[in-house]
């Protein structure tokens, strides 16, 4: 594969992924003699003056969810009381204990644990704290896999996932050997329910679905997804990551919102993310189960170590009790009408800038989000488009299958003025492009790349090499 020609691409991105190595000092070894504690407060301070322009005024899709100063600081204050917590040691900081299974409890009677009447711990709604989506949806994944290996003896397991579900499903298929089905989603951009049901053989373990999935925040048809795997006794998994802390909100405020937690009886299992739009620091999320025995198959624990007896509920040993007393503090000190009138201000804000770009003719919003707008287009190159908008400071993701990008709207773009200007911008970016079809190439070529399979392997050696770099000093 010759790789000459990405050169110097990839000489640029080093370029802009490193901008400090001029004029701050770079540490390749330990030093000598510690540096100064106020040299290193300093430096940590111009750094972060530097990035919070970046996501303060919100130009940045998602990233910083909440954002406001106050707000932060009573949040690094929680850190600062807890920096020597750790959870794994639950006789040295039963705070710890006890700020996550309020978490999990908090986070269960949001998402429909209400519902489930029974005292059958087989119905009970009960989970753990993780570290963020990521572990929340592998975590998932894996008790489903040792679960399906006992009680039903299946060696090779496959899972079910529309194609907008997060990549965290395939690298749990990967980590775990859980053979992946990706099923299409219609022209609704939902899941495909019959390409599902045909999908579904003796080793389905478990189906997946979103509420909403990133790319294009358009809730699946979990209502009747979870039905279908309630229908073959296995489990089902909503991935709320995104929407787990904002849906509930948006429902009691009258916006349509589809069934997609345990008030639905096929649902086994939800992840939902405090540290989106549960307005944690970035660290914690949530897994829940449906029934005690399933979410003994997350644990881990041996028995026969020198080391001791060891358990761990979740992948990490130590972990930072700081950061979940942070995420109990953040949902304690919000409560119910915090959140509210957090999701009002988004949902508003959405709406309007949903409304604005429909008025121009050359976009299309697609389907009809709540919090997520993304955009394509057919007369125009929608990442020329995005580097228009990466020129003005706006931080939007790229998407791909189809060509779009969206923005991840955040209490950062609900302050005044944000959503003017961003429209302002676009406007100019659409008009821009329209007038420069061949203006230089940003992110596009990669994309188009990647969309065809024999270019794949190339686009993958590019994400090599960019993860290389990242470890570069
Ligand atoms: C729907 C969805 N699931 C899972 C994740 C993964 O979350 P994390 O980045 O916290 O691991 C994300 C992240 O954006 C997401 O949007």
């Amino acid at each position: 594969m010759d790789f000459s020609m990405f050169e110097p691409i990839m000489a640029e991105l080093e370029k802009s992924l490193k901008p400090y190595r001029k004029d701050f000092p770079t540490f390749s070894r330990l030093p000598a003699e510690g540096r100064d504690r106020k040299e290193v407060i300093a430096l940590m301070e111009k750094l972060r003056a530097i990035e919070a322009k970046k996501w303060k005024d919100g130009y940045v899709s998602g990233a910083v969810y909440h954002g406001d100063e106050e707000f932060i600081d009573f949040l690094t204050t929680i850190y600062a009381i807890n920096s020597q917590s750790n959870p794994l040691h639950a006789d040295v900081w039963p705070s710890a204990s006890k700020f996550e299974a309020e978490i999990v409890a908090m986070t269960a009677n949001m998402l429909g644990a209400a519902s489930v009447t029974s005292s059958d711990p087989e119905q009970q709604i009960c989970g753990a704290v993780s570290s963020g989506g990521t572990e929340s949806i592998l975590l998932a994944m894996k008790t489903y896999r040792d679960w399906a290996r006992e009680t039903k003896g299946i060696q090779a397991p496959e899972m079910i996932a529309p194609s907008t579900a997060h990549a965290a499903f395939d690298k749990a298929s990967e980590y775990f050997g859980i053979t992946m089905h990706r099923i299409p989603v219609g022209q609704d951009f939902r899941a495909d329910v019959a390409a599902v049901r045909a999908a579904m053989n003796e080793n389905t373990i478990v189906i997946v679905g979103s509420a909403p999935p990133f790319p294009h925040g358009i809730v699946d048809p979990i209502d009747e997804l979870s039905e279908l795997a309630r229908s073959k006794g296995i489990g089902f998994h909503t991935d709320a990551c995104l929407g787990g802390f904002l849906l509930p909100w948006a429902e009691k405020l009258g916006y349509p919102v589809p069934p997609f937690d345990f008030r639905l009886p096929g649902v086994t299992s939800i992840s939902a993310d405090t540290h989106k739009y549960g307005y944690a620091a970035k660290g914690t999320s949530v897994v829940l189960y449906r029934g005690l025995a399933l979410r003994r198959f997350q644990y881990f624990s041996v028995t026969d170590w020198p080391g001791g007896l060891y358990f761990s509920p979740t992948f990490s040993g130590s972990r930072p009790g700081a950061l979940s007393a942070v995420c109990w503090a953040a949902m304690v000190s919000l409560g119910e009408k915090g959140y509210t009138e957090a999701a009002r201000r988004i949902l508003e804000t959405t709406a309007w800038l949903k409304k604005e770009i429909r008025s121009i003719a050359e976009l299309q919003v697609i389907g009809d989000p709540l919090f997520m707008v993304a955009m394509r287009s057919d007369v125009l190159d929608i990442y020329k488009l995005m580097e228009f908008m990466t020129r003005r400071r706006w931080g939007l993701n790229g998407l791909h299958l189809p060509p779009s990008v969206h923005l991840c709207v955040t209490q950062r773009h609900a302050q005044p003025g944000v959503k003017e200007r961003f429209m302002s911008d676009l406007r100019e970016a659409v008009a821009f492009v329209k007038k420069n079809p061949d203006a230089p190439e940003g992110v596009g070529p990669i994309y188009g790349m990647a969309a065809q399979v024999p270019l794949r392997g190339m686009v993958k050696e590019i994400l090599g090499r960019y993860m290389d770099i990242l470890y570069k000093v």
